[in-house]
């Protein structure tokens, strides 16, 4: 498999990172392709919801990705996604963020950053859009989410600059796609995201989908990539699609 390889386009403004890189997927752009906006006037994330923008508050990139995976590992792109952003910013930013999930990179409990990984079929085969927000400055959200949004300033003291993390983070997202793809690859991005992840094993927490919301305790997760969750009935639930929210704060009694 070659390494990818990013080539970067930059805009002032766009409506949605991921559907400027869909929209040139679907005319053959090949892996690696990145756009980049300063602002996104109709960011958008996962189940239809608005994911606001402002400039140059956040880093509001997508990628382009044309992974050789059969079709029910394609969730574990969003994983080896989150730990790419994780570790970019361990790297760019001096902390380590905790991810969550099916999507969610997280500081202090709180969202830092939201990936939304997005399949299409082009001519040339299936792609996938990876799309990744990070909050970067305190502006990034509106206060009335502070209760459960944050972002690196917030975490460090200090905005990072955008480049160093797009850097760091185009850095390691070849790097995890790479071991996605390699020998046992899949497996490397389950078991690193299980020991990565405060949420992977023995959180109480809520699932919510459109079906039904229950609590259990998380048990790790499936090797596609699925949450495994202990009911309170005893059952194991298999969850593949939903909102997962912690119960109560991690290590509390
Ligand atoms: C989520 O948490 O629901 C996912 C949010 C993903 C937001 C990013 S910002 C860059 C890219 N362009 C979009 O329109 N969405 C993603």
């Amino acid at each position: 498999m070659p390494p990818l390889a990013p080539s970067i386009i930059y805009f002032d403004s766009v409506g949605s990172t991921n559907t400027e890189a869909s929209r040139r997927a679907m005319q053959g752009a090949p892996e690696g392709l990145c756009v980049v906006a300063d602002e996104q006037t109709a960011g958008r994330g996962r189940l239809e919801r608005h994911w606001l923008s402002p400039k140059g508050a956040g880093l509001y990139l997508s990628v382009v990705l044309r992974p050789q995976l059969a079709p029910n590992s394609l969730p574990l792109v969003t994983l080896m996604s989150s730990l790419a952003v994780r570790d970019a910013l361990k790297a760019s930013s001096n902390f380590t963020p905790d991810i969550k999930w099916p999507n969610d990179v997280m500081a202090n409990e709180k969202k830092l950053c939201g990936i939304l990984a997005e399949a299409i079929e082009t001519a040339s085969g299936r792609a996938v859009v990876v799309g990744i927000g990070i909050n970067l400055k305190k502006g990034s959200f509106p206060e009335e989410l502070a209760a459960v949004a944050t972002s690196v300033e917030d975490v460090t003291g200090q905005p990072p600059a955008r480049d160093r993390v797009l850097e760091s983070l185009m850095h390691e997202l070849s790097r995890r796609y790479d071991q996605l793809q390699s020998l046992e690859g899949e497996e490397k991005i389950v078991a690193d995201w299980c020991a990565a992840s405060s949420y992977a094993n023995g959180r109480c927490v809520r699932i919510a989908n459109e079906r039904e919301t229950f609590e259990g305790i998380t048990r790790g997760l499936e090797s596609d990539g699925a949450l495994r969750v202990e009911a309170a009935s005893g059952d194991l639930r298999i969850v593949r699609a939903g909102d997962v929210t912690a119960v109560r704060p991690n290590n509390s009694p």
